[in-house]
């Protein structure tokens, strides 16, 4: 969950340190630190906080040029700046920055004190620096390999010595890690954003692998210290992507940037000779595509919420059954891994690590997993047998959503790919295809709403209680609107399909708790319209998101947001940035931390 940074070379490490945790601090912002070497010790600064805490913490010439850094979202411990990273053993050698959970932690640090190994901190990471210290024997590396050999859990972690400058160990189970090689310098992240200013040649490491580095050098090896054979890699995002760019915040920025990315999502995959699109990852072949019987999605949050809009368009669009399920609940139900299946990881940042490991246990079963994600390089795209980049850019704010649309078009490509290996005939192809290309401007044209929609959110923003109701394609889209409002905004919210609002939540309606209705272009607008009616038959508030030109709806409801109307199976785009909106509205009207809301973090490590 939370972000490292590493840095060895020439320059002043704690300046490029806290910029990297700068980069680094939608991963997690609770308390952050630093350590660097200077003459033979180690100089930590940590802070509660923010970043702007540490920085004004640091001084401007703080010496030294190898250290480590850590922007922290606590799991054991609370929110101190003893707890904050990066840890000391107690004789001040060994400095660790930690991301995961050690399991055993509590076993160890028992047999530590017993020894006499006094803890300053209460979190699980400590025991890792004790650990190291107590095995170390003038070679961090090997230190640090017999140090992983007691440790249960997932970590990536970055280790640093008094006695060896210039040298940081790095190491990976389940927590990513990449390796960054500079002219003369390296770094050590857990995402590239952190050294994006520096360089764009990287090496992700693998599970199980450590990394030992100077400025001159690095060295992989697995825990048997077998050599590993690096494979550099180049960066394609550029440094403005990771901007503000005049936005006041990265939501913003990232809600009204998606007819762009929508748009990268879909360009170059389309074949309009053939009425299809062409996905060049999958690694799959067009036989083994056509055998599959069904389709399984497995993600967690609002890439969950992709899945169940994926799933919903495949089934009805292809014939072949689809499903999405929430990857937690996966991999503990003891699943059946069917022939024919093909399961598809849904993850934006590629390293959650419940749908990692859901896939994971899908692989052990000789089942195949696709993955739809958006960090190139990430875990799941690394391990997954093939898949889709949503190509989105970096998405920085914690709520998720330029990703999210953009996850809709690798289904809708998906879906346009498989069905016509079936029943979809070239002319539908096409059709589908032209619906497709005109999203990026309905999107565009949704987003002028945007003073309306603030309008709206105005008025609305001290309800606490807000129920989001939609059917059919709708039915994920108002899972998202309630999930984007209760993360950004903390106010109570809970997505429904409209038709299931009689049987239990109708109870909840009053004059103090609005619904916000989707309404469906297609045969079920009448039912919606009809629960409509039972909404305001007991008074309670409604906003509606409908097509424009839908007197009907506007009779109805007190407010209404009139998106442009597209085809029916392409509302999910349309409906989904006016509740983005709304939610930001929302959140800025109650001034929200937009970007950093309060107990969650980009990148869920933790199961
Ligand atoms: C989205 O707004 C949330 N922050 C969260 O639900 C997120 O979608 C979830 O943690 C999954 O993340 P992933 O797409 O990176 O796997
Ligand atoms: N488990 C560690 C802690 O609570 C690391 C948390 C993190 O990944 O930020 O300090």
């Amino acid at each position: 969950m939370c972000g490292i940074v590493g840095y060895t070379g020439p320059r002043q490490a704690s300046r490029i340190l806290v910029e990297g945790l700068k980069r680094l601090e939608y991963r997690g912002y609770d308390s952050a630190g630093v350590a660097v070497q200077d003459h033979g010790a180690l100089a930590v600064i940590k802070k509660k906080g923010k970043i702007a805490e540490l920085r004004a913490a640091v001084p401007r010439d703080m010496p030294g040029t190898c250290g480590i850094g850590h922007t922290r979202w606590a799991t054991h411990g609370g929110v101190t700046d003893a707890n904050a990273h990066p840890h000391l053993d107690a004789s001040g050698k060994v400095a660790i920055v930690h991301n995961g959970i050690i399991e055993n932690y509590g076993a160890l640090k028992e047999k530590l004190e017993k020894d006499g190994v006094r803890f300053s901190s209460e979190t699980d990471s400590e025991v890792i620096a004790q650990l190291i210290a107590r095995l170390y024997e003038g070679d961090l590396e090997r230190a640090v390999k017999s140090a992983l050999r007691h440790l249960k859990g997932t970590y990536g972690i970055a280790v640093i010595h008094a006695d060896e400058p210039g040298r940081i160990v790095g190491a990976r189970n389940g927590s990513p890690l990449v390796i960054g090689v500079g002219d003369g310098e390296m770094l050590l992240a857990s995402d590239v954003t952190a050294m994006l200013a520096h360089t764009r040649q990287v090496v992700y490491l693998n599970d199980g692998e450590v990394v030992s580095m100077t400025p001159a050098d690095f060295r992989v090896s697995d825990a048997d210290d077998n050599p590993v054979d690096p494979k550099i890699n180049e960066i394609a995002w550029q440094l403005d992507a990771i901007e503000k760019d005049g936005f006041s915040c990265y939501m913003e920025k990232e809600i009204f940037e998606q007819p762009e990315s929508i748009a990268r999502a879909f360009g170059g995959r389309l074949e309009p000779e053939y009425g299809t699109a062409k996905l060049g990852g999958l690694n799959l072949s067009r036989k083994e595509l056509h055998a599959v019987e069904r389709v399984r999605v497995i993600a967690a949050g609002t890439s969950w919420h992709a899945g169940l809009v994926g799933s919903w368009l495949l089934e009805s669009v292809t014939r072949i059954p689809a499903s999405a399920e929430l990857a937690s609940e996966l991999r503990y139900r003891n699943p059946v891994v069917e022939a024919n299946s093909l399961y598809i990881a849904a993850s934006q940042s590629g390293e959650t690590a419940d749908t990692l490991y859901a896939m994971r246990e899908i692989k052990r079963r000789g089942g195949t997993v696709l993955g739809i994600c958006n960090v190139v390089g990430s875990t799941i795209a690394r391990e997954s047998d093939g898949g889709i980049y949503v190509h989105s850019g970096p998405e920085i704010a914690v709520a998720s959503t330029k990703a999210f649309t953009s996850q809709l078009v690798a289904f809708y490509l998906l879906t346009l790919t498989l069905a016509r290996m079936h029943d979809m005939s070239h002319h539908e192809g096409i059709l589908f295809m032209e619906a497709l290309k005109s999203v990026p401007e309905a999107v565009r044209k949704t987003l002028l709403l945007r003073d309306r929609i603030q309008t709206i959110a105005k008025k609305y923003a001290r309800f606490r209680d807000f129920m989001f109701l939609g059917r059919g394609i709708l039915h994920p889209i108002a899972l998202e609107g309630a999930l984007k409002l209760k993360e950004i905004s903390y106010i109570h919210a809970e997505g429904y399909a409209s038709g299931e609002i009689k049987h239990g939540p109708i109870a909840l309606v009053s004059p103090e708790a609005p619904s916000v209705f989707l309404v469906p272009g297609d045969q079920l607008r009448e039912k919606t319209i009809s629960n409509m009616k039972e909404i305001k038959a007991r008074g309670g508030p409604i906003i509606a998101v409908a097509d424009e030109g839908d007197a009907e709806v506007v009779s109805i409801a007190d407010d209404c947001i009139p998106v442009p109307k597209v085809d029916p199976r392409f509302q999910p785009f349309t409906m989904v940035v006016p509740l983005q909106l709304f939610a930001y509205f929302t959140a800025l009207e109650l001034g929200r931390d937009v970007d950093q809301p309060r107990n969650l973090a980009k990148s869920v490590t933790v199961e």
